[in-house]
């Protein structure tokens, strides 16, 4: 675990969170309206699992009437997002809690929804996660976990202005929801009998598991 948090200290928690306060801002609140029409879920206990600066988190929480929790396994990410909640008036709906994907601070069947937005492919234990999700999930209760930009448009206009920071992004972000990483979590869920639907499209990639 300490390699991969390493990853995601100060100074690359603060350049991620630089490019979500700008190219990538018009995601967000795309991608929160996608998951609620998705799952149909649209109130409740929202988990943001791998939340980061907090912006999708954000998102949910100014459009609709969750109570969030923000879960992320980086302290220095954690102080971004607590300012990031503060300055954007969130903090009554919002709470973050450090902790783990695969060990998450929360009792069985808590959540009516969990969420998570490009962090699946750094999980270092993706069978440990998935179950640990499945427990925390409530019956009923549904995920959206994977990665993308919401459509064709904002992936395209991400794109171009990315290019100009990092010439290798697309590579890094094909390789993120490339066919590998793919493929071992569709065989962690198929080994665990849990059902879900992969959307797989212009949105990005997608796993929905019902409880
Ligand atoms: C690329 S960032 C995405 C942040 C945010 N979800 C977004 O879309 O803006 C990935 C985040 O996942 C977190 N992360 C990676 N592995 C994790 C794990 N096993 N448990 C909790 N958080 C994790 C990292 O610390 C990082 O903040």
């Amino acid at each position: 675990m300490e390699t991969q948090t390493s990853k995601f200290n100060k100074e690359t928690g603060k350049n991620f969170d630089t490019i979500a306060k700008t190219i990538f801002a018009p995601v967000y609140p795309v991608i929160a309206d996608q998951i609620v029409e998705r799952t149909g879920i649209d109130k409740g206990i929202c988990i943001d699992l791998g939340s980061g600066p907090g912006h999708l988190g954000i998102a949910i929480a100014k459009l609709y009437k969750f109570k969030v929790y923000g879960v992320d396994f980086s302290a220095e990410i954690n102080d971004i997002a607590v300012q990031n909640i503060k300055s954007e008036g969130v903090d009554q709906q919002l709470k973050l809690i450090p902790g783990s994907a695969d060990d998450m601070p929360f009792n069985n069947n808590f959540a009516d929804l969990i969420i998570s937005r490009g962090s699946l492919f750094f999980w270092q234990d993706v069978e440990k996660a998935f179950n640990e999700i499945y427990r925390v999930l409530k019956p009923g209760g549904k995920t959206y976990i994977g990665g993308g930009f919401g459509s064709d448009e904002l992936r395209e206009q991400v794109t171009v202005e990315m290019r100009k920071i990092d010439p290798d992004w697309e590579c890094h972000g094909k390789k993120q929801l490339g066919k590998d990483n793919t493929e071992h979590a569709r065989s962690v869920l198929d080994n665990l009998n849990i059902d879900y639907h992969l959307f797989d499209d212009e949105t990005g990639l997608w796993f929905m598991i019902k409880k």
